[in-house]
Formats: C-alpha cells, structure tokens, sequence
C-alpha cells in the first residue's frame, strides 16, 4: 500500500483526484493539506472538509499557504473551478469549518510514517517548499517519494504562452523544490493534456455507482475546456488525476531523467519549465528528476474506470 500525504488546491480535477485515491485499493490517504489555487484556500480547505464527509473519509486536512512566496496576491481560477471551487456548489453552506490543525503539526504526521510516505501534490508549491525550506533534512529523510502535477515541458502552458499553472503561479516555491528535492516524478501538461476522459465513461459509472455530485463536477470542467476549444473534444483532462495514476501504473508512462529548470522570475517567461538535455560531462550539480513524456491513453482510461468502479 501506498501512503500518501496530498497536497491540493480542490478544484475540480482535484476532487477527482480525491476520488481516485480514496477508491484506490493500494491507496491510503493518511492526511491532505488544502491550499490557495484554483480557489481561494478558505474555499479549498472547505472544499477538502466536504468531500471528507461526502467519501466518509477521516484523515487530517491542513490549512496551507495562503499566496505565494513572490507575494504576489494569489488569482484563483474560478472561471474554469467554479465560484468557490467546485462547480457550482457552495460549500459554505453545507460544512461547518472546525479549528483547522496547525499546519506544521503535519511534521509529526511525516515522523510517524517515516520511510513509507509518498507525498503528492497536485496544486501550487508553497507549502511543501514551506516544509522543505524548514525541516530539509527531515524531508529529505523521511520522505519515500515524490510526484508532482507540474510544469509544461516543451510545449505551450495554460496560463501563459509557456507555463503551467501550479508552477506559474509560485515559480519561486516550484524552483525551490525542483532545485532541492531528491528526485521528483514530474507529471506535466504534455502528459495530463493528452489524457482526455469521455462524458459517456463518467455518465456510465454515474449510472452505474450514482456518482451524482462527481458527474456534475466533472461536466462544469468539461464544459469549460470545450468552450475554449475550437475542435470537438473527445473528452476531458483531469490532470490531477493522472499524478495519481502516474503513481500506482508507472508503466503506462514514458519517463525521462532531467535536470530541471525553473525560471521563477521572467516577465515574460515566470514559472516555465525545461529540461537540460545536453550532453555534458560536468552538468551543473543539481538533482534529477524524472519527467514524465508520454502515456498510453488506452490504459490509463482503463484504470481510472476500474478504479471508479472499486465505489466501496
Ligand atoms: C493544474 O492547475 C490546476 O488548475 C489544476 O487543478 C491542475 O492541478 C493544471 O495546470
Ligand atoms: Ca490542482
């Protein structure tokens, strides 16, 4: 079984993401840290405490950062999330917000799976930066393994020309993590874009498992990308999905080992990501990661249904 402390910005592809990991058989969520993003972290922080109860989930949720470490002030995503979040439900009105844990507690909950933690993120960087800027050798340490949603590698971003949003949004805590962490597994847009979910799997399951309040979720993202696409969408990206998916099938996945760049602060180019792909014998010393190029849509569709389909 895969332990996983996750990091997320809930957010429509993250609750999915949610989904996923909880029905996962090998998968055992042992605490989430919901912060600013797609929305803003009081909504994601709720946001995270509603799909605990709507999955009967009881695991610690931790408030994260509130806005980058730029200081910039943080721009949720609400156009393509929904108002507060998730489509068009207000959590507000259905979850009672208790005193959130302290965020640095979320140490105590590293110490104890020592060894056999997988950390996941799937939104902006600053909290685990956060961690890796205060207790680095803990981290380092402790930590079994990371898998990151992040980064456009070679091909266009999707808030700007050339970056990704969970790095575009904090490069500096991107760049942080990327230049210190011991290897990363980078899940990037050039994968997640290709991997499109069709309607009819998700109305199928719907029919199937009454996976009502998930459907309408994942129609709103649907409907968003169709929108602003000007071909017929064969489905839609769930990209937090496929850092989950990355996870547990690695072999659905063509990786490659980088050394990362991380521009964090470009006017015209703040939070792109590239690999350096020279052939050197004295490469700049930094860590490698692996990036993930390529995947078999086939499988990875297969999977996410299969998994679905585990509704315990
Ligand atoms: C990533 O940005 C967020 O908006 C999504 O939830 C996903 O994590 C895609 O660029
Ligand atoms: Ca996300």
């Amino acid at each position: 079984k895969k332990h996983v402390l996750l990091f997320c910005d809930p957010g429509i592809d993250d609750a999915v993401a949610i989904y996923y990991a909880h029905y996962h058989p090998d998968i055992e969520l042992v605490g989430i840290v919901a912060e600013y993003g797609n929305t803003t972290t009081e909504n994601a922080y709720r946001n995270t405490l509603y799909l605990q109860e709507v999955l009967g989930m009881h695991i610690p949720v931790y408030r994260g950062a509130k806005g980058p470490m730029t200081g910039r002030e943080a721009k949720p995503h609400h156009d393509i999330h929904g108002p507060y979040g998730l489509g068009t439900i207000n959590t507000k009105e259905n979850v009672d917000v208790e005193v959130p844990e302290n965020f640095f507690d979320i140490i105590d909950l590293i110490r104890a799976y020592s060894g056999r933690l997988t950390i996941v993120t799937t939104g902006r960087l600053t909290s685990l930066a956060t961690l890796c800027l205060y207790y680095h050798d803990l981290m380092c340490e402790k930590v079994k393994e990371i898998v990151c949603m992040a980064g456009a590698f070679f091909v266009p971003g999707n808030v700007t020309p050339l970056a990704e949003a969970n790095v575009f949004e904090d490069p500096v805590a991107a760049k942080l993590v990327i230049d210190h962490a011991p290897m990363l597994t980078i899940i990037p847009l050039n994968v997640t874009d290709q991997l499109l979910v069709p309607m009819s799997m998700i109305r199928e399951l719907e029919e199937e498992y009454g996976y009502e309040f998930l459907t309408a979720l994942i129609q709103y993202y649907y409907d968003f990308y169709e929108a602003a696409t000007i071909d017929q969408l064969l489905g839609t990206p769930l990209h937090d999905v496929v850092a989950f998916s990355a996870l547990m099938n690695p072999e659905f996945f063509t990786f490659v080992t980088y050394r990362v760049y991380v521009e964090a602060q470009g006017t015209e180019t703040a939070g792109v990501t590239f690999p350096d792909v020279r052939v050197l014998e004295d490469l700049p010393e930094a860590p490698t990661h692996l990036v993930a190029i390529q995947a078999n849509e086939a499988a990875f569709l297969a999977d996410f249904k299969r998994v679905m389909e585990g509704k315990r």
